[in-house]
C-alpha cells in the first residue's frame, strides 16, 4: 500500500527507495537521536514522561487515551520485572497503517518502544504483529538485528547502564487479539481470549507483570517529542489533539493508501488528497474511524475536521483512522451485512450476548438484504443491540452494535424500503 506522507512519523522517508527502513537510513534522518538525548543528559523518567504528556499524544488504537497519563499508571516503584508491548495486531476492517510503519520506518517503532521501557523502567518489550502480515514480522524482525548490532538494544544501550530487550511475535489473524487482555494471553501462549477487567494490565499484565500497552503508531510518534519537544508535536495537529496521524483511506476514491496529516485537517482536503470520489460519483457515507466507529452520512463529513473531538461531536469516533468512503451506489444493507458478518465470525464465544448477540444481528440483516426481511426486524435489531452494548467482557460486542445503530439511524429508509417492497432501494452494485 502506498503511503503519502505530510508528518512526524514519515518525515523523510521516502517509500520508494527500498532500503528507506533500514538503520542507517533511518539515522540519517534523525533517528536514535531522541534516545541519545535521554541518555546523554541523564533525563529523568518522569521527564520523558511529562514530555510524552505534554505532547497531546491520544493513543493511536481506537481509543484516543492520552499515552503520556498512561504511562504514568506504571507503578514506579514495583520490585519485579515490568513490560512494554506493542499492538501490531490491526484487525479493524479499513485498517492498514501500522503495517506500513515496520514495513517503511520500522526503526522510529523500534526507538519509540526503547524510550517507553526506558520511561516505565522495563527490561523488556515485545511487539505482537498481525499474523497474516507475515512478511512485515520478518521485516521487523531484521530491524531488530540491526538495532542489536548497533548496542542500541540489549545489555547497557549505548554504553550507558540501561538495559532493555525487544522481541517480535506474530499472533494467527485473530481480530480479537488486538484487543489488549486478548493480545496479553496470545502472547503468553494461551487461547486468545479477553480477560475481565480490573485488574487492568498497569497492575496485571504480561505474565501478571505491570505492562503498559500501546498501539505501533502511538510509539512511533514518541522519537519526534523526545527530540524536538511535545510542543512542537501539539503545535503539529489541534488542542486536545496534538500531532499528525496516518489515516487509511479506502472505498471508492481514486488513490486509496496511508495518508499521514495534521489533526485537524477538513476531511474534504483528506478526501482530495485519495484523489476525490473514484469516476466522479457522489459521496454517500463515510465510517471514519474502523469498521466499528458509526457511520455519517457524506454531507456531515464534509464539514468535519479529522480529529477526536470533531469526528467524536458528530456522533461517530475517530478510532483506528481507517476511512471507509461509499459513494451513492452503496446499498447500505448490504455494507452493513458485510460488516456483521465479520464481528459475528470474529467474536470469542465467551459471554452470551456477544456470542448470541451477533450472530442474530447478523442473521437478521441477512434477511433483510436479501428481501426476507419481516415487520419488526428493525426494532429486534435494536432489541438485540440493547442486550449487548455494555454487558460484556470486551469491547466488541459494543463495537458490532455502532454500526448496527448507526446505519439504521442515518439510511433507515433503504432498510424500510427492503422489508416492504423485498428490493434494494439501491441496486447492490457494491458487492
Ligand atoms: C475487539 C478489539 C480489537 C482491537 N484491535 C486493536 C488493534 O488491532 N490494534 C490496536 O492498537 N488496538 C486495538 N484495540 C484497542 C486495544 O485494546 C488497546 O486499547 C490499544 O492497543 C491501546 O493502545 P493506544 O492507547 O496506543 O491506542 C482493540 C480493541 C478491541 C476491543
Ligand atoms: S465481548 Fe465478545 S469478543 Fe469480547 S470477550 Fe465477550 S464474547 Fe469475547
Amino acid at each position: 500500500m502506498a503511503v503519502f506522507v505530510n508528518g512526524v512519523i514519515f518525515e523523510g522517508v521516502d517509500t520508494a527507495a527500498p532500503d528507506c527502513w533500514r538503520l542507517e537510513a533511518y539515522m540519517a534522518r534523525g533517528g536514535y537521536q531522541a534516545l541519545k538525548k535521554i541518555l546523554d543528559n541523564k533525563i529523568p523518567q518522569e521527564d520523558v514522561i511529562a514530555e510524552v504528556k505534554n505532547s497531546g499524544l491520544r493513543g493511536r488504537g481506537g481509543a484516543g487515551f492520552p499515552t503520556g497519563l498512561k504511562w504514568s499508571f506504571m507503578p514506579r516503584s514495583f520490585p519485579g520485572d515490568k513490560y512494554v508491548v506493542c499492538n501490531t495486531d490491526e484487525g479493524e476492517p479499513g485498517t492498514f497503517k501500522d503495517r506500513d510503519i515496520i514495513i517503511y520506518n520500522p526503526h522510529a517503532l523500534i526507538e519509540g518502544m526503547i524510550i517507553a521501557g526506558y520511561a516505565m523502567g522495563c527490561k523488556a518489550g515485545y511487539n505482537y504483529i498481525h499474523g497474516e502480515i507475515f512478511e512485515a514480522y520478518e521485516l521487523f524482525e531484521e530491524a531488530l538485528d540491526e538495532a542489536r548490532k548497533a548496542g542500541l538494544l540489549g545489555q547497557n544501550i549505548l554504553g550507558t547502564d540501561f538495559s532493555f530487550d525487544l522481541f517480535a511475535h506474530h499472533g494467527y489473524g485473530a481480530y480479537i487479539c488486538g484487543e489488549e487482555t486478548a493480545l496479553l494471553e496470545s502472547l503468553e501462549g494461551k487461547k486468545g481470549q479477553p480477560r475481565f477487567k480490573p485488574p487492568f494490565p498497569a497492575s496485571f499484565g504480561l505474565y501478571g507483570k505491570p505492562t503498559t500497552i500501546n498501539n505501533t503508531e502511538s510509539f512511533a510518534s514518541v522519537p519526534f517529542i523526545i527530540r524536538d519537544g511535545g510542543q512542537k508535536f501539539l503545535e503539529a495537529g489541534k488542542p486536545n489533539n496534538g500531532g499528525t496521524k496516518l489515516f487509511s483511506i479506502s472505498g471508492h476514491v481514486n488513490r486509496p493508501g496511508n495518508y499521514e496529516i495534521p489533526l485537524g485537517t477538513p476531511f474534504a482536503t483528506l478526501l482530495e488528497m485519495a484523489g476525490g470520489m473514484k469516476d466522479g460519483k457522489k459521496l454517500k457515507a463515510v465510517i471514519p474511524g474502523g469498521s466499528s466507529a458509526p457511520v455519517l452520512p457524506g454531507e456531515v463529513m464534509m464539514e468535519l475536521t479529522m480529529d477526536y473531538d470533531s469526528i467524536s461531536k458528530a456522533g461517530s469516533m475517530l478510532g483506528s483512522g481507517a476511512v471507509i468512503v461509499m459513494n451513492e451506489d452503496v446499498c447500505m444493507v448490504k455494507a452493513l451485512e458485510r460488516l456483521a458478518y465479520f464481528y459475528h465470525e470474529e467474536s470469542c464465544g465467551q459471554c452470551t450476548p456477544c456470542r448470541e448477540g451477533t450472530g442474530w444481528l447478523y442473521k437478521v440483516i441477512h434477511r433483510i438484504a436479501n428481501g426476507e426481511g419481516r415487520d419488526g426486524d428493525l426494532e429486534l435489531l435494536e432489541s438485540v443491540g440493547n442486550n449487548m452494548a455494555g454487558r460484556t467482557i470486551c469491547a466488541l460486542a459494543d463495537a458490532a452494535v455502532f454500526p448496527v445503530r448507526s446505519f439504521t439511524k442515518h439510511f433507515r429508509n433503504e432498510f424500510e424500503h427492503l422489508i416492504k417492497h423485498k428490493k434494494a432501494l439501491v441496486d447492490h452494485k457494491w458487492c
